[in-house]
């Protein structure tokens, strides 16, 4: 079953688009994308990456090391080098904050 955690507020992402959170010991990654959230693992695929440290471009996320992309929406490598997907986790909006479920 899915199991929700409190991750960050909104306004944590107002800047970038991007911010990271530690959720159940894993670091993720949040977005915020025309008014929608979504969530990655923030570790990049392809190197030891912190992928809340890129540039959000529309639904892309640029990795800060190699500059290859995610679609933040699907988790699919989009640019090389990365050809690995990263895992994504649902998003929702309670009580004003952020809450990443998890399995
Ligand atoms: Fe992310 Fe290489 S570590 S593209």
């Amino acid at each position: 079953t899915l199991s929700w955690t409190a991750a960050v507020p909104p306004s944590a992402l107002e800047e970038h688009g991007v911010a990271k959170a530690v959720v159940n010991g894993l670091s993720v990654a949040l977005y915020v994308v025309d008014g929608e959230y979504f969530a990655t693992a923030d570790l990049c695929t392809h190197g030891q990456a912190s992928l809340s440290d890129g540039y959000l471009d529309g639904e892309l996320i640029e990795c800060p090391l190699h500059q290859g992309t995610f679609n933040v929406k699907t988790g699919a490598a989009v640019d090389a080098p990365c050809s690995v997907a990263v895992r994504t986790f649902p998003v929702k909006l309670e009580d004003g904050v952020l809450h990443v479920g998890m399995e």
